[in-house]
């Protein structure tokens, strides 16, 4: 069977990346090669997951590299390097510019903690989409994938779930939730979705 080679972005603590990497390891993501982890941040705890998986990781830090233009060409040193055909991004707080996701047009997956299109867009990002939610009073949020373009969250939707808001939530209770209840599932499935449609595409070519 083909597997997609692919790669994890992170930023932060990598929950979303541990989800993958243990379904993968269930056997249940069967399209897919977890081939490498890039990281934005130098200390960043999803680093040390990818390692005990036995992954590459590598941090490529913008500050460090002076632009986005060298942050972008280091990224896709890595990627070329690994021979990447899918990016997922999990929890990865750099902007890509339209040169990066134009050269992985349909190829770059992320995972929003809402329902987009509510609460998603530049600025919303992490506790502060939740925060966002609860200061507006909606009593459903939930998690969404989608396909990445040079709009931020603005590409094609591949999956979403509700997850309900209750009295007395905070940001981080209902970040928890949306977490659990959403992400966690989400992403893996979704990512096997889009690996399987690669792999049978690669095969029909
Ligand atoms: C997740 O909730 C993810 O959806 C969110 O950051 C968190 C990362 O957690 N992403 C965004 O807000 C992107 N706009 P993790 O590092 O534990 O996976």
């Amino acid at each position: 069977m083909k597997k997609i080679k692919t790669a994890v972005f992170v930023s932060g603590g990598g929950t979303n990346l541990q989800a993958i990497i243990d379904r993968e390891k269930a056997g249940e993501l069967p399209h897919v090669a977890l081939s490498l982890v890039l990281s934005s941040q130098e200390g960043a705890f999803a680093m040390e997951r990818a390692r005990q998986a036995g992954i590459p990781a590598f941090a490529c830090v913008k500050k460090k590299l002076g632009s986005q233009a060298a942050f972008e060409a280091a990224l896709i040193q890595k990627l070329e390097e690994h021979e990447i055909e899918l990016i997922v991004l999990a929890g990865f707080l750099s902007i890509l510019s339209e040169d990066f996701t134009k050269r992985y047009e349909r190829r770059i997956i992320n995972i929003h903690p809402s329902l987009i299109p509510s609460f998603c867009g530049a600025g919303f990002y992490g506790l502060k989409v939740h925060e966002a939610a609860l200061a507006r009073g909606v009593k459903v949020t939930g998690a969404t994938v989608h396909f990445v373009n040079e709009i931020p969250d603005g590409g094609e939707i591949i999956a979403q779930k509700a997850v309900r808001i209750y009295p007395g939530d905070t940001p981080e209770k209902l970040q928890k939730r949306v977490m659990r209840q959403a992400e966690w599932k989400l992403l893996p499935t979704s990512l096997e979705t889009v690996a399987k449609e690669m792999a049978s595409r690669d095969l029909n070519q």
